[in-house]
């Protein structure tokens, strides 16, 4: 038998001994024929080799001959399903969308440094153009949001970040049943909201440390530098003005004006959600990005009146939605797999465990979702 690295395995070869991974899963029985699909399941379980039987009729990389070492003892009994974010991430859909996000990334990059560095006049269609295109791309498979949680291995927190709100500020507009004019508006709203971010030095955006408090003020004053960015630009006020209050809260809580909700920008009000979902879903150097429950749940517990009623209901429900009938573990261990929606307490559904039995989230005091499987 051989020990052949994952990226150089082809489809047909014979595993040679079980492959488990995290410890108990069976990802593959020894004498498991491979396909592509399964090679790219290996990938997503991060597996970066395995024992192929000989003879390999290929050219392969092998690290070493096996002596025959032992495998550990598991006692496993059945083959566990690929899992949601596993099948979406084998998708050429997902493979599509991730060459052409990365591409998009890097044209926003540049045309944020041209408008700040030159003042550049900004043309909202080019610059929202790709991302329509991406986004109408979109089967219905795999939902946008669903493509955006998988996209976490970007290391940098502006332009990658302003991309993603873009996208969710687009999606969300459609949920509210906004003109397409408008979806295009609040796509470029989100787009350029953190655009004050560049003339922030990148240390203290990237620290990730505790901030001093002159570094806090110095992050603080993005939204008004951002303002001062494109109030001469010839676009609507309303992206002036999201880049300008996307952190006020509607119970005066936010900065830089502590306004309050009747004073707050409409298109100010959804970037606001969509940049805080964004920010708690994504990996940070210093933590992995929360479960979409995980931030419902800390959406539920600090108020909803933060933000704007209609619209974070409308958010929250739609983004609870995305989810339905999928498979999810809670935090005693369990599995399930959410069958009822419960529009009093949206982080909390209601669960078929794998025994058949109905789980009332909402009704179990310290139980709730801890990952979507
Ligand atoms: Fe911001
Ligand atoms: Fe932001």
């Amino acid at each position: 038998m051989k020990h052949v690295r994952t990226s150089v395995l082809k489809a047909g070869m014979i595993v040679a001994t079980d492959v488990i991974a995290n410890g108990n899963t069976l990802v593959f029985p020894k004498g498991y024929v491979l396909t592509d699909r399964a090679i790219a399941r290996l990938e997503s379980y991060e597996i970066g080799d395995i024992r192929i039987e000989d003879p390999v009729d290929c050219e392969v990389e092998e690290i070493e001959n096996e002596g025959g070492s032992a495998a550990p003892e598991i006692t496993v009994n059945t083959i566990e399903e690929p899992s949601h974010f596993e099948k979406l991430k084998a998708s050429e859909e997902f493979q599509a969308f991730k060459a052409s996000f990365t591409e998009n990334v890097n044209g926003l990059r540049s045309n944020l440094n041209e408008i700040v560095e030159k003042n550049t006049p900004i043309n909202v269609d080019n610059m929202i153009g790709d991302t329509m295109r991406i986004i109408s791309a979109q089967g219905n498979t795999f939902g946008v949001f669903d493509m955006l949680h998988n996209m976490r291995d970007f290391d940098d927190l502006t332009y990658a970040h302003s991309m993603n709100v873009a996208m969710i500020c687009n999606v969300f507009a459609r949920w509210l049943n906004f003109s397409e004019d408008s979806v295009k508006l609040a796509t470029a709203c989100g787009m350029m909201h953190d655009i004050g971010k560049l003339k922030i030095p990148d240390e203290i955006i990237k620290k990730p440390g505790k901030l001093t408090d002159e570094e806090y003020r110095m992050i603080k004053s993005h939204p008004l530098e951002g303002y001062n960015i494109l109030k001469s630009q010839n676009i609507s006020e309303h992206i002036k003005l999201a880049a300008l209050e996307h952190h006020e809260k509607c119970d005066g809580s936010g900065y830089p004006m502590k306004l309050t909700r009747e004073k707050i920008d409409g298109y100010a009000k959804i970037v606001a959600i969509a940049d805080v979902y964004d920010a708690m879903t994504a990996n940070r150097v210093y933590r992995e990005g929360l479960c979409p429950f995980r931030v419902i749940e800390i959406f539920e517990e600090e108020g909803l009146q933060k933000y704007e009623i209609p619209y974070i209901m409308k958010f929250l429900e739609n983004v609870v939605n995305t989810y339905i009938e999928n498979r999810v573990m809670i935090s005693d261990g369990r599995i399930g797999t959410i069958r009822w929606i419960n529009k009093q307490r949206l982080s909390k559904p209601m669960l078929q465990m794998a025994d058949g039995t109905f789980l009332e989230l909402d009704k179990s005091p310290g139980l709730s979702i801890e990952k979507i499987l």
